[in-house]
This record gives C-alpha cells, sequence and structure tokens, in this order.
C-alpha cells in the first residue's frame, strides 16, 4: 500500500461521499475562517445554522470588523464560549488595519491572526490557500494514530509536532484542502471514538489497527 493510492483511496470517497456542508460551497477563507472557528467546540449539525445566519448578518471580514458588539454576541448566542467570537472581531480587525484586507496565505502567518492556533492555520492555509500542510485536529489524531499505530500520548502537547511531522508527507500536494476535509469526514464516520466501524471504511486497506485488531486501542490519551 503506497502513500498515492492512500491518497487516491481518500480522495475518490471523498469525492463520492464527502459531506456537502455550505462552508464547503467555496474556497473564500472568511468562510473558512469562520466555518472553523464554530466547529471548534461545536458539533456541524448545530453550527450550520448559526454559520448561515452569521453569514447573512457579517458577509465579509469588513463586516465583521466593523459589527457593534451586541449583534455579535447575538449571532453567537446558543454556540457558547464567547470568547471566540470577541476573537474572530479582533482578528477581523487585524486583517482590515494591519493586512490591509489582504489576507496571509500560509499557515505559518496566519498563527499571528487572534484566535487562529496550529490546526485552524493549517484548515485555511489548506483548504483555503492550497498550502500542502496538515490540519491537525481530534480527528487527525485518531485517524492517523490507528492508521499507522502511533501510539504517542495525544494528550501531551508536544505530539501534535509528531503527528504534524508524519502527515506532512501524506498530505496530497495537488489537493491538501479536500484531503484535511476527507480525514475529518472519516473522522466523523467510520473512525470515530465510539461505535467506529472500520471494516467498511474506504482506507481499511491502510489501516493497521484493523489488520492487528487493536482500533479500541488508538489514540494513546493519558487522563488529564
Ligand atoms: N470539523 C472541523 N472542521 C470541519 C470541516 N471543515 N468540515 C467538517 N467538519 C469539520
Amino acid at each position: 500500500a503506497t502513500i498515492r493510492e492512500f491518497r487516491q483511496t481518500l480522495l475518490a470517497w471523498y469525492d463520492r461521499e464527502g459531506r456537502d456542508l455550505p462552508w464547503r460551497h467555496d474556497q473564500d477563507p472568511y468562510h473558512v475562517w469562520v466555518s472553523e472557528i464554530m466547529l471548534q467546540q461545536t458539533q456541524v449539525q448545530t453550527v450550520i445554522p448559526y454559520y448561515l445566519n452569521f453569514m447573512a448578518m457579517f458577509p465579509t471580514v469588513a463586516d465583521l470588523a466593523q459589527a457593534p458588539e451586541e449583534q455579535l454576541l447575538k449571532a453567537w448566542q446558543g454556540l457558547g464560549y464567547y470568547s471566540r467570537a470577541r476573537n474572530l472581531q479582533r482578528a477581523a480587525r487585524q486583517l482590515v488595519d494591519d493586512y490591509r484586507g489582504k489576507w496571509p496565505q500560509t499557515a505559518a502567518e496566519l498563527l499571528d491572526l487572534t484566535g487562529i492556533g496550529p490546526y485552524t492555520a493549517g484548515a485555511i492555509a489548506s483548504i483555503a490557500f492550497g498550502e500542502v500542510v496538515p490540519a491537525v485536529d481530534g480527528n487527525a489524531f485518531r485517524v492517523f494514530s490507528r492508521l499507522l499505530l502511533i501510539d504517542a500520548d495525544i494528550a501531551k502537547p508536544q505530539t501534535r509536532k509528531l503527528f504534524e511531522q508524519v502527515i506532512q508527507p501524506i498530505v496530497d500536494p495537488q489537493r491538501p484542502g479536500a484531503f484535511n476535509q476527507a480525514i475529518m469526514d472519516l473522522g466523523s464516520s467510520y473512525m470515530t471514538a465510539k461505535n467506529s466501524d472500520p471494516a467498511h471504511s474506504p482506507v481499511r486497506a491502510f489501516d493497521a489497527s484493523y489488520r492487528e485488531n487493536c482500533v479500541a486501542d488508538f489514540p494513546v490519551k493519558t487522563k488529564a
């Protein structure tokens, strides 16, 4: 099983069965960004109506930068973790004031925006700008720890770097954004935390944990 075969199998499945989600309709960095921030602590089905309403209320980065705080918090009401909304507006103001409305286009530069960490930077850079970088969230930890039997403890802060280094050369160089989103979809269908179904996964031929009957042992996570 080669990396090329893995990419091809994963992306063919994603093209057939990837989820049709409102923020996947284009590659606008604003759309990718807002959706990724909402999805950090909130499930996809809950996020969808909030995302659509948010875009109706604040269609551009400039609209978000100028929004009255009460409107912003009202649009966020029910999503929780209000610091996410405040950080979104701070970053929108940075984009307008410091970047003159022109998005930084690499994951490394995106980290300078308030509220954008390594995962979100990787997601925006790959999906909106085509940078060949991984987007390492809980889904990526789960999927790749199982596929490759990586037993590093995901509760340890330094483990993210290890996964980034392992995943980096596997990311599809032609379609990095689709690759990362396909991993998210795998992580919420056949390769979930509970009730996963590795026997029917499109990438089961590449799944060492399935082959060795130890799916439930991954990812390794010590209790806090
Ligand atoms: N979870 C985090 N980011 C996501 C995305 N872009 N699509 C679906 N689920 C996600």
